[in-house]
């Protein structure tokens, strides 16, 4: 049996308000004494905490490389526990924050489904979230619904047990912590080279579904002279949303269905598989969409200086016989991901100034 009863549709007052206001109007909402509290949108961001996270990323990396290093980050956390809220499928975000958790000496819980919560009597996903905050000190959450980290946020800042709530991947609508690792892995790939700024980035495949390319979109807002090209099949275009905000902050972007002739011109390029969890009846996309792979003839064709990234996991975007080359970064961005969210879970902690200071 799946489930004993429906889930109880609870009615929350001023939350349809709230829903409806513009992203800049919410993120003061989800700050506390100056610092982000809650992580929801990638628009949350701004170029001083991207730069703060990107440098407490690579001194946690350094600090982790000796058994002293790594003794004094798990040191850090030791008296705080977080909660693993993840009721759609994740290897990666999943294991990414379950270890950034360890490093830092946070104490893990997790929930991976809600046949195995009290979901399944009827609880509401509200209540489920408030009864986390009331063992735990953070919540990360992963949900099939768009909006579902937000809600829990808004709901949770209004109970006398306010707990930060990070946002894992919100359905098809955001995933900013994989913004932040993209941003993180593009920066060092590009770290001899003059960073991000300047650069010009492709994103292809399902552009329309995958929340990586929204999320990361909306960071780009904060570097210098970077372009983008969107690379999708007609069905999988990006969204209007994220064209106007593109059009609103400046950032020229184009769009084509033509991979091959944009190769030569980037600096990146941001693969993505087609995400037909979110059709009505997935076993009807069968399409692979040849067109948008990564071939290993393509090698030849792109910059040698050229990052090639990938949020995964991957299907047949990219052949794996490119894993070998060098500016295939996607493994390593993967790698990226614990010790950006390690670095985030350290900042909402407040205790970033701890490991700065290793450094001084
Ligand atoms: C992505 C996701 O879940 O949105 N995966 C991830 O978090 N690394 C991309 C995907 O599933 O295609």
């Amino acid at each position: 049996m799946d489930k004993y009863a429906e889930q109880t549709q609870q009615e929350f007052e001023g939350w349809e308000d709230f829903f409806h206001k513009p992203v800049d109007e919410k993120v003061k909402y989800f700050k506390r004494d100056g610092r982000i509290f809650d992580v929801i949108y990638a628009q949350q961001f701004d170029r001083p905490f991207l730069d703060h996270l990107c440098n407490l990323a690579e001194m946690i990396r350094h600090l982790a490389r000796t058994k002293v290093g790594q003794s004094k980050l798990r040191h850090l956390l030791p008296h705080k526990r977080a909660m693993l809220y993840f009721v759609q499928p994740s290897t990666r975000t999943f294991l990414s924050f379950q270890n950034a958790c360890h490093i830092l000496g946070l104490t893990v819980s997790e929930i991976r489904g809600t046949s195995t919560s009290s979901e399944v009597k009827g609880e509401s996903p509200e209540d489920t979230i408030r009864t986390f905050a009331s063992y735990v000190n953070l919540i990360i959450s992963r949900h099939p619904e768009a909006g579902f980290a937000e809600k829990t946020a808004w709901v949770l800042n209004q109970t006398e047990r306010p707990v930060p709530v990070l946002n894992g991947g919100s359905g098809p609508d955001q995933h900013p912590t994989q913004a932040l690792l993209d941003i993180y892995t593009l920066e060092r790939e590009f770290r001899t080279i003059g960073g991000l700024d300047g650069k010009k980035i492709a994103m292809v495949g399902d552009l329309k579904r995958g929340r990586t390319v929204r999320s990361l979109s909306y960071l780009m807002k904060n570097y210098k002279n970077v372009e983008l090209v969107y690379v999708a099949p007609q069905v999988f275009k990006m969204k209007d949303d994220i064209k106007e905000f593109l059009n609103k902050h400046n950032i020229p972007f184009k769009e084509t269905e033509d991979f091959e002739s944009i190769m030569p011109e980037v600096d990146a390029i941001y693969m993505t598989r087609i995400q037909n969890e979110y059709a009505a009846d997935p076993t009807s996309e069968a399409e692979t969409f040849p067109g948008f792979h990564l071939k290993t003839k393509h090698m030849s064709m792109i910059q040698t200086h050229c990052a090639i990234l990938h949020p995964l996991p991957r299907r047949y975007e990219i052949d794996v016989r490119i894993d070998k080359d060098p500016r295939a970064a996607y493994w390593r961005q993967e790698r990226c991901g614990m010790w950006i969210r390690a670095a985030l879970i350290a900042y909402i902690f407040r205790v970033d100034g701890g490991i700065t200071e290793e450094f001084n």
